[in-house]
C-alpha cells in the first residue's frame, strides 16, 4: 500500500481565495456528497461532528437482477439521483439550495476515490459547480478515510491509538489510528476482502444480492458449527486471506449438494468473524491499543459486532461500533472526514480529479 494521500493540491496562488488549494477554514457547516459504487449518498454535518441529515438512495433494485453492481448502470443513477438526494439532505438538515444570506453550507466535500471512474465523476462534479456557484470551498475525500470517521462521529472521548478494522466491498484493513489523518497499516487482505467474499459466497449459495445481509439473513438459522471451514493465517500476523474459505464453500457445497444453505452460510460468516476478531485483537494487543473501532459495509453484521464487543470487554478496551447506517456508504462520513480536512490540511484545488485507485495515506 502506497503511501498516497489525497493529490496534491495546486498552487493557491493563482486561485481566488474562496477555492484557494489549501487554505484551512473551521467550517461549521459541510455537505457530504458520496458516489463512489452504488449508492447515492448526501449528508449535512455540523462543526463536532452533530449529523443534521444523511441521506442514502440505494441503488440495490437496479443492479440485483445482475447479481451485482454495473458500473455504466451506476453512474447514469447517480446522474438521476444525486439532486434529488442533495436537495432531501439540505432540506432536511433546515437549509435550503441557496439563500439570499449566502450559501447554505460553508464547503462542500466529495469522494474522490476509491471507487468506480463513471460514479465518482458524477458526485465530484456537481461538488465542484456547487462550490463555483456558492463560492465554498471544494474537499476531496478519500473514501477510505471516510470510513474511518464514521467511527468517529458518534464519539469524543476516544483514546489513541484505535486500533481500527475496515472492512468493506473491496478493502479488508486493519490500521492503527493514532489520530484524525495519522494512519499505520497493520494488515491487510492478501487476496479478497471481506465483503467481497460474503458477495460470493451469497451468490454461489444463491441467496441474492447485496450478499452480506442475504449471509447474515440465512445464518440467522443456521449452525454456525455444523461445517469446519479453514480460518487462513489466525494464528499468524495481522493480514488476512478470504479466497480459500470461499473456495472451501464451493468445495463442501459440490460435495455435499443437500447441505442447508443456512448452515453453510453461518459456518462461513463464524469463519470470517473468527479470524476478524482475531486480528483485531491481536493488532490491539501489539499496539497497546486505547480501543477497537470498525468500519465498513461488513462492520454492518451482527454476530460480527457482538463478537467484536465480547473481545474488548474481555481485553478490558472499550470497543466502538458506529450505528449499521454509519458503517454501509454514507455522505455524513464523507462530510465528517471533510470538516476535519479543510480545518487541517485545508481546501483542495478544484482542478483535483477522482482517483478510482485512490489508497488510505499511512505512514512509514
Ligand atoms: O462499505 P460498503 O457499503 O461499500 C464499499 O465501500 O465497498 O461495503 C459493502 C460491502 C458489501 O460487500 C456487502 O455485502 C457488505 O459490505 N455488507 C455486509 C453486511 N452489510 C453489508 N457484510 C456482512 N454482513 C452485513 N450485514
Ligand atoms: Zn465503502
Amino acid at each position: 500500500m502506497s503511501p498516497v494521500r489525497n493529490p496534491p493540491a495546486s498552487d493557491a496562488s493563482d486561485q481566488p481565495g474562496w477555492q484557494a488549494a489549501g487554505s484551512r477554514l473551521a467550517a461549521s457547516v459541510v455537505l457530504g456528497i458520496e458516489t463512489s459504487c452504488d449508492d447515492t449518498a448526501a449528508a449535512v454535518v455540523a462543526r463536532g461532528g452533530a449529523v443534521r441529515s444523511s441521506v442514502v438512495s440505494s441503488q440495490v433494485d437496479l443492479h440485483a437482477a445482475y447479481g451485482g453492481v454495473v458500473p455504466e448502470l451506476a453512474g447514469r443513477a447517480h446522474l438521476d439521483l444525486l439532486v434529488p438526494v442533495m436537495h432531501s439532505a439540505l432540506a432536511e438538515a433546515g437549509l435550503g439550495l441557496a439563500g439570499l444570506s449566502g450559501p447554505p453550507v460553508d464547503a462542500v466535500a466529495a469522494t474522490i476515490g476509491p471507487g468506480l471512474i463513471g460514479s465518482l465523476l458524477v458526485g465530484v462534479g456537481a461538488a465542484k459547480a456547487l462550490c463555483l456557484a456558492w463560492e465554498v470551498p471544494f474537499v476531496a475525500v478519500n473514501h477510505l478515510e471516510g470510513h474511518l470517521f464514521a467511527a468517529l462521529l458518534d464519539h469524543d472521548d476516544l483514546t489513541w491509538p484505535l486500533v481500527v478494522l475496515l472492512v468493506s466491498g473491496g478493502h479488508t484493513i486493519l490500521i492503527s489510528m493514532e489520530g484524525p489523518g495519522r494512519y499505520r497499516l497493520l494488515g491487510q487482505t492478501l487476496d479478497d476482502a471481506a465483503g467481497e467474499a460474503f458477495d460470493k459466497v451469497a451468490r454461489f449459495l444463491g441467496l441474492g444480492y447485496p450478499g452480506g445481509p442475504a449471509v447474515e439473513g440465512a445464518a440467522a438459522s443456521g449452525d454456525p458449527e455444523a461445517y469446519s471451514l479453514p480460518r487462513a493465517m489466525i494464528d499468524e500476523g495481522l493480514d488476512f486471506s478470504f479466497s480459500g474459505l470461499k473456495t472451501a464453500v464451493v468445495n463442501l457445497v459440490r460435495k455435499h449438494p443437500d447441505a442447508s444453505s443456512e448452515d453453510v452460510a453461518a459456518s462461513f460468516q463464524q469463519a470470517v468473524v473468527d479470524v476478524a476478531v482475531a486480528k483485531a485483537t491481536r493488532g490491539a494487543r501489539q499496539v497497546r491499543a486505547g480501543g477497537l473501532c470498525i468500519g465498513g459495509g461488513v462492520a454492518a453484521n451482527g454476530p460480527l459486532r457482538m463478537a467484536l464487543q465480547a473481545a474488548g470487554e474481555e481485553m478490558g478496551i472499550p470497543v466502538y461500533l458506529p450505528s449499521r447506517a454509519m458503517c454501509t456508504d454514507n455522505a455524513a462520513m464523507v462530510a465528517a472526514a471533510g470538516l476535519w480536512q479543510l480545518e487541517h490540511l485545508g481546501a483542495s484545488g478544484l482542478d483535483t480529479g477522482p482517483d478510482p485507485g485512490l489508497t488510505l495515506g499511512v505512514m512509514p
